[in-house]
């Protein structure tokens, strides 16, 4: 069993909320988590902790977490829980260096790729895992979170063997989220990089829900997308067969159909997106071949520097 002030997370938004209700229900007490603004931690202290919603009993819970300044590191711990938006991840990185104990584990949780190439570069001699969400949360304030479903995190190291994460899936499972380790992390990377690369900036270019997705001219433009993905998986040595793939996406685009993706809130808000490690990934790795993520990804950069302005 993990001991208290084991497990930390860094960023008390979407994801590291709904990670810190579960862990809290699996039993963990004491739960550091880590934020960018003095503003969050004392909402979360005003509030007694974070609440939680969850959407499938309609419950609200209050998740007493130890809310803290990333600029003040005062834990020692095992695991870390790195739950922070993509182009926020450097600036994390020596948090996680002081906190992390000597046979620590770092868990990278973005989307998209390069978050966790990053960390495995900057920390050769951590055990350096991914985790790959498939539950969906939405921040509506500070401390408040509506967790709308979905239970499973799939993770897994692919540098060295990192058979700490086993007592990670005790806890969550204890509280009730499915955690998964894998030896095969990069498959299921791929694929969840195909469904972002397609739902994202659809979403995000026409305003609207996942549904989008299955107009006519929205599943010909998954079919263009997903060609370059199963392109630039090649190039990694993973053979994708992009009509059982598209059919992935399409699946995931009508079960989630009343949903707004993360892009869209983003852009709606006036805030930078994760493109760049999304169809930005893809256009990069494939040059001249990758146009369709190449021209979703500089629309997408024009949009968020028009709901700036107008922000
Ligand atoms: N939301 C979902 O349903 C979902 C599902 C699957 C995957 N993901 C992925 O999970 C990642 C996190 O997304 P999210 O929706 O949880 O983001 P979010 O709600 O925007 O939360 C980000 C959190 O990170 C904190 N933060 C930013 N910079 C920090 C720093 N330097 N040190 C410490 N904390 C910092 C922020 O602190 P402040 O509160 O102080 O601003 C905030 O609490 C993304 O890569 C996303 O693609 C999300």
């Amino acid at each position: 069993m993990i001991s208290d002030k084991k497990v930390c997370i860094i960023g008390g938004g979407a994801v590291g909320s709904v990670l810190a209700y579960f862990l809290h229900r699996g039993g963990v007490t004491e739960i550091p988590v880590y934020y960018a603004t003095r503003e969050s931690i004392s909402e979360v202290e005003k509030r007694g902790g974070i609440v939680v919603l969850d959407k499938r009993s309609g419950l609200e819970y209050v998740v007493p977490v130890i809310p803290r300044h990333y600029s003040q590191p005062s834990d020692e711990c095992l695991f870390v829980l790195n739950a922070v938006k993509a182009p926020d991840v450097p600036l994390t990185l020596d948090l996680v260096s002081r906190i992390i104990t000597e046979n620590g584990v770092l868990l990278m949780l973005q989307n998209g790729f390069g978050s966790l190439e990053l960390a495995e570069e900057r920390f050769p001699e951590v055990k350096v895992a991914c985790g790959v969400v498939y539950f969906a949360a939405e921040r509506l304030s500070r401390a408040r979170v509506v967790y709308h479903g979905g239970d499973s995190v799939v993770a897994g190291c692919r540098k060295k063997p990192c058979e700490e994460l086993r007592s990670l899936v005790v806890v969550f499972k204890a509280g009730g989220l499915d955690f998964r380790v894998v030896d095969n992390i990069d498959h299921y990377r791929w694929l969840k990089l195909a469904v972002n690369a397609v739902i994202n900036p659809l979403t995000a270019i026409t305003r609207s829900k996942n549904s989008i997705v299955l107009e006519e001219e929205g599943v010909k433009l998954a079919e263009l997308i997903i060609g370059e993905v199963c392109e630039a998986a090649k190039k990694h040595g993973y053979e994708l067969d992009p009509a059982r793939l598209l059919k992935h996406v399409l699946r995931i685009a009508e079960v989630s159909r009343d949903n707004y993706s993360s892009m869209v809130q983003d852009i709606l808000a006036g805030r930078r997106t994760e493109i760049d490690y999304i169809n930005g990934f893809i256009a990069r790795e494939l040059g001249d071949r990758g146009l369709v993520n190449y021209t979703l990804t500089k629309i997408v950069k024009l949009l968020e520097k028009t709901s700036k302005r107008s922000s």
